[in-house]
């Protein structure tokens, strides 16, 4: 049996085994504040409550699929995952920039200028943030997946996945903590240091954007540190594990 397919099997039986699990959650800080949340909170997913117009961005998404490229396929560890650049290098400069190594900005992308402007308008005038690096269309094909794989050594908040369409039988499994519970139109802000694999086990087509930005839009910590402390604290007043600082 080759790297991939032990893998792929790894993968497979993580997703099996935390898939129904709950979150794990340290107590409820009455004192967190945006860089607590962030950096410390240990939280391995957020949901930020944004409205995000997805039939808009959609049909938007549906007149770039001729340009979205394979992304990281480096030894077979995924199958069916392609990408697009709405910001970044170029359209499909998809990779972080360590592995471009070049000077090149994160700009707007020709491409999504031309072909998806509500979106482009969307992210620069609506999404709370004030600059971004990349901003990416991800599709995952029926039976698609990405196995089991951590993008970062350190705990914190650092992506945001927005899902744009979510097939039932489409799990995004972190593992010890269970499926994000994504749905169309629902952001979450991402702790990759958990491993985490996504299976596609659907006849549909998964679409998500994953936005990397800066966090130190007044709007975004205002948004963050209110349903931290309004999610967080109704969720463990009654907890026998609750224990507010
Ligand atoms: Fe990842």
């Amino acid at each position: 049996m080759g790297n991939a397919s032990v893998l792929l099997n790894v993968s497979r039986r993580i997703v099996e085994r935390f898939q129904d699990c709950s979150p794990m959650l340290s107590a409820y800080n009455s004192a967190a504040d945006f860089d607590w949340i962030q950096h410390q909170s240990k939280l391995p997913w957020m949901e930020l409550p944004i409205q995000v117009p997805t039939d808009d961005i959609y049909s938007e998404i549906i007149s770039i699929t001729p340009y979205l490229v394979d992304h990281r396929d480096d030894y077979g560890e995924h199958h069916g995952w392609k990408s697009f650049c709405i910001h970044g290098k170029s359209y499909d400069a998809t990779r972080e920039d360590l592995h471009y190594q070049d000077a090149r900005p994160h700009v707007w992308t020709m491409e999504a200028v031309k072909h998806m402007p509500r979106t482009v308008e969307f992210f620069k005038d609506q999404w709370p943030a004030s600059s971004y690096q990349r901003i990416r269309v991800m599709s995952l094909a029926p039976g698609g997946y990405i196995t089991v794989h951590s993008d970062s050594q350190h705990s914190s908040l650092q992506p945001i996945n927005i899902s744009i369409t979510q097939p039932d039988q489409c799990r995004f499994v972190m593992e010890k903590h269970g499926t994000i519970p994504f749905s169309p139109g629902r952001s979450f802000w991402l702790d990759v240091s958990n491993r985490h694999a996504v299976f596609n086990d659907s006849d549909q087509y998964r679409w998500h954007i994953i936005v990397h930005q800066k966090c130190d839009h007044p709007i975004f910590q205002r948004t963050v540190v209110e349903h931290y402390h309004s999610v967080y604290n109704t969720k463990h007043a009654t907890s026998p594990t609750n224990n507010p600082r």
